[in-house]
């Protein structure tokens, strides 16, 4: 592999010991010598033109001593490592180097092997310097802050049918949302068997296990901590790593922790198992959307009207419920799909808001590798389909002209749980 060269500046006040260093530094195929200056403040021009990675500067001088330059270099050009040197090897000079900000210290004239070892010694370390710095910066932008103008939309993916696609579609939903300045979150409700954090190859170093114990008194550092980042920057709250491990979780708090989670993020995306439970319903009634996936299958829409008027008898806005079609074939049977999904569309009484073609190899691929369907082949089935679909739930969910912003609207006032799940199923 060809390494970068070192890009070197030279600066000294006296021709014959820059042309000497020159020489030297010649001989190293690694090194490049980017300028010679003769002056602090020449030189402070030239590393701020070429950005070298390493200074060799000399620290008396006439104009600019090379002290002072060391000081400025610091602040103008972070970047480039600068090494004194002098002919006086004294204490005092050395401290007052370092603390200027210089990484190295050089007697003059230096000896060769010296020379060249301290040049690639503060070289190197300026590069694992900067790559913390690029690490520290990209930390700081992704770091959550609550926002209080914020309005959150929590996005509930539901199926009455296991093996939907629910997980599928919910990953790719969160990674569509994502862009730059949005905040979305993924989170794992299928607390027994759910399996996001292998969708998405993603080791958690806690899960929400954790984040349940400390619902009480959340705060803003242990979020950052616990919920991982995926590449893209999307948070992603995982379920317990084993089925037992749910017992850990008392599902009440999960939606008062979703509820917390709120201010931090403009998306809260929810995987959802196909229970219809406590948890469900005030998953349910804090969604801005409950997208309601189903195949075109016979089963599917038997299972799907049931879930359909379970939503109606909860009394949400009929925009609220959407419907996604997965797993939709286009081929073979192309007449008898096309009766499904307006068969779906027509017993469901709404059009459906997405419909995603059936894609074996693509959607294993993407499973296989723990990334996203939508992260790759944008402009292909079903990554086209699942990006659509975010883009139409972020303008649908956009603030209209008039009227405000109506997440508030959208939300039933959560009322009675305990009762109401005993109502909608005809029980006490
Ligand atoms: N559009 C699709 N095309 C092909 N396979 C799909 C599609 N959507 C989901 N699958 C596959 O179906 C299976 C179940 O999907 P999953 O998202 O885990 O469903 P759920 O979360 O509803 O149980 C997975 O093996 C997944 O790879
Ligand atoms: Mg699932």
């Amino acid at each position: 592999m060809a390494e970068k060269k070192i890009k070197i500046l030279i600066v000294d006040d006296i021709p014959e010991a820059r042309e000497r260093l020159q020489k030297l530094l010649a001989f190293e195929s690694d090194f490049e010598v980017v300028g010679m200056a003769s002056g602090g403040n020449e030189g402070i021009a030239l590393a701020r033109e070429y950005l070298p990675d390493i200074v060799l500067m000399d620290i008396n001088m006439p104009d600019m001593d090379g002290i002072s330059a060391a000081s400025e270099l610091r602040r103008s050009v972070p970047t480039a490592g600068v090494i004194m040197m002098s002919v006086q090897g004294e204490a005092e000079y050395i401290r007052r180097a370092l603390q200027a900000g210089a990484r190295d210290f050089l007697t003059k004239p230096p000896p060769t092997d010296e020379l060249y070892a301290t040049v690639r010694r503060v070289a190197e370390d300026m590069r694992s310097l900067s790559v913390l710095v690029a690490q520290s910066e990209r930390d700081e932008k992704r770091k959550l802050e609550v926002q209080e103008d914020r309005t959150t939309h929590v996005i509930a993916v539901y199926s009455p049918q296991g093996g939907a696609g629910k997980t599928t579609i919910a990953t790719n939903l969160a990674a569509a949302l994502m862009r730059e300045g949005t905040r979305v979150l993924l989170v794992d409700c299928d607390l027994q068997f759910g399996d996001v954090g292998v969708f998405l190859n993603l080791k958690p170093q806690a899960t929400i296990v954790e984040l349940i114990k400390s619902v009480d008194d959340l705060d803003t550092d242990l979020v950052n901590n616990v919920l991982v980042a995926h590449d893209s920057g999307l948070r992603v709250l995982t379920a317990p790593l084993r089925p037992e491990d749910a017992e850990y979780v008392p599902t009440a708090k999960v939606p008062l922790l979703i509820e917390k989670l709120r201010g931090l993020f403009d998306y809260i995306v929810v995987d959802m198992n196909s229970r219809v439970d406590e948890m469900a319903l005030a998953l349910f009634d804090m969604a801005s959307r409950i997208l309601l996936v189903l195949n075109p299958t016979l089963p599917a829409l038997k299972n799907g009207l049931a879930a359909m008027s379970l939503m109606d008898s909860l009394e949400y806005p009929e925009e609220k419920t959407q419907l996604v079609l997965n797993r939709v074939t286009p081929d073979l049977e192309r007449s008898k799909v096309a009766i499904a999904i307006s068969a779906f569309e027509q017993k469901l009484r709404r059009k459906a808001f997405a419909v995603i073609p059936m894609d074996e190899k693509k959607v294993l691929f993407a499973v296989n590798r723990g990334i996203s369907i939508v992260a790759k082949d944008r402009n292909q089935s079903p990554a086209r389909e699942l990006i659509a679909m975010a883009d139409s739930l972020i303008a649908s969910l956009a603030p209209k002209e008039e009227a405000p912003a109506s997440s508030q609207q959208l939300q039933a006032p959560a009322k009675q749980p305990a009762s109401r799940l005993g109502r909608l199923f005809g029980g006490g």
